[in-house]
């Protein structure tokens, strides 16, 4: 079976790669949670999560985006790297499409992705997120009103990217799950597999499934009575694991199942942990016993490595984690791009552009069977 795929990759790799340096990829069009969610949920009425407020966005954009950290996210940095510019929240295109101040959907993607949302469509209902299934809707609809153009669904990338909602709720206290974890996470694989399918059918061609991160290592799990403090939290990491698994085999039978198509397979989870293992591996060595002088040089000297791979940056109790940024009582560090985590559930824009590095260039290890950059390159024959 892996033979066999592998075989195929390579089959279509031959034919098909590109050697002329054209922009292959028009547009990125992402789907999932608050790792991607580039202020859709702000123009979603009543829902209630939301990061559309001071310090979100302080590093990058200087005013709050939506968006869940202090800058960009990985999607926003595929984007730039690929050199199409970030891609706009759909609700907020829609808005400007109905109100007459922009006259078609942007050329260059859209984002559909809403913070506090699962694959399983029941997660986090109550706060008025939009399930990943109803992004997908949402998207089809556009093509059906011919707002999307199939030969641009067919050259572009998409971006899935969901399940820590779904993973983290398992263990909330009042969330009494009646499926054990094994069986949770077969559900969770078999929504993903509809909407790959989904997705293929529309005519999409190039399909990025990102893995989740270690989801037991947020400074959140302090909301947790059974999550420990002082390390991750093992059980939520293991579920974790077994998806990222089921996901990574799902890419896999990408181009058997779909034919023409091509999956790849973003290992996160293991580049986080690798950050996680060696943080000042990824700025200079002496920087924490000498933080004096990174403090003399206003903070600047850090801006390559972390100090602080545990708490959040922005937030409050223990490890930052019972408070969302922004809200009443939070407390903010002096130095972000010198943590791992922004507030109590993502990363900051620092660890986020280093996750896209490894996914744009990276090893096997990081991102397979090819990465973003490659994959960007293709000129697929479409079938
Ligand atoms: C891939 O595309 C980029 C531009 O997007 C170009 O700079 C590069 O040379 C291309 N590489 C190959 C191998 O085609
Ligand atoms: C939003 O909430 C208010 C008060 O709870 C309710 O009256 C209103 O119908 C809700 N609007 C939507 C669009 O759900
Ligand atoms: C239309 O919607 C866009 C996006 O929300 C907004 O920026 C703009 O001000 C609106 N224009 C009018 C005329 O209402
Ligand atoms: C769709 O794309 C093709 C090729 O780029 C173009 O010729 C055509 O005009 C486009 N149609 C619409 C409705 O944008
Ligand atoms: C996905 O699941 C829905 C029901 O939730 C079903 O109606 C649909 O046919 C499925 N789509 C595919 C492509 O399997
Ligand atoms: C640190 O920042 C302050 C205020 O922005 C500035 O006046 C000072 O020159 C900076 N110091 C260094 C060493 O960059
Ligand atoms: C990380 O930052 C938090 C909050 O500023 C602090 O309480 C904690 O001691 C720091 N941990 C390390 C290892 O520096």
């Amino acid at each position: 079976m892996e033979k066999k795929n592998l075989y195929t990759h390579l089959l279509i790799l031959l034919v098909l790669i590109n050697l002329s340096s054209s922009l292959n990829v028009p547009a990125i069009f992402i789907f999932g949670d608050s790792v991607f969610d580039a202020g859709n949920n702000h123009f979603i009425k009543n829902c209630s999560v939301q990061a559309d407020f001071p310090p979100y966005g302080s590093t990058f954009f200087h005013r709050p985006t939506g968006r869940f950290t202090d800058g960009r996210t990985v999607a926003d940095f595929i984007s730039q790297f690929i050199g199409i510019g970030l891609q706009q929240p759909y609700l907020e295109a829609q808005i400007a499409v109905m109100n007459g101040s922009r006259k078609e959907y942007p050329s260059k993607g859209l984002n559909f992705a809403s913070a506090g949302s699962g694959v399983l469509q029941g997660t986090n209902k109550g706060w008025g997120v939009l399930p990943i299934q109803e992004q997908l809707r949402q998207f089809k609809t556009l093509i059906e009103q011919k707002a999307i153009n199939r030969s641009v669904v067919e050259r572009s990338l998409f971006f899935l990217e969901s399940g820590s909602n779904d993973i983290f709720n398992y263990f909330l206290p009042l969330d009494t799950p009646k499926l054990d974890p094994d069986a949770y996470v077969e559900a969770m694989i078999k929504e993903v597999t509809n909407l790959t399918d989904q997705i293929y059918k529309v005519g999409a061609r190039r399909l990025v499934v990102f893995s989740l991160g270690p989801v037991g290592c947020v400074p959140a799990r302090a909301l947790l009575p059974a999550a420990p403090i002082n390390r991750c939290y093992g059980k939520m990491n293991a579920m974790v694991k077994k998806y990222n698994k089921g996901l990574e085999s799902l890419v896999n039978d990408i181009p058997t199942r779909h034919p023409g198509a091509i999956g790849v397979y973003g290992a996160v989870y293991d580049t986080v942990q690798h950050i996680r293992a060696a943080p000042t591996r990824y700025g200079m060595i002496f920087m924490e016993a000498y933080g004096f002088i990174n403090a003399m040089y206003n903070n600047t000297f850090d801006r390559a490595g972390f100090s602080n791979v545990s708490s959040a940056c922005c937030g409050d109790g223990p490890l930052g984690g019972q408070v969302q940024c922004g809200k009443e009582g939070y407390k903010i560090c002096q130095n972000p791009q010198g943590f791992l985590f922004w507030d109590y559930f993502h990363p900051t824009q620092h660890t986020y552009e280093l996750i896209s590095k490894a996914l744009w260039e990276g090893k096997k290890s990081r991102i397979r069977p090819i990465n973003l950059k490659t994959l960007t390159n293709l000129t697929l024959a479409l079938v």
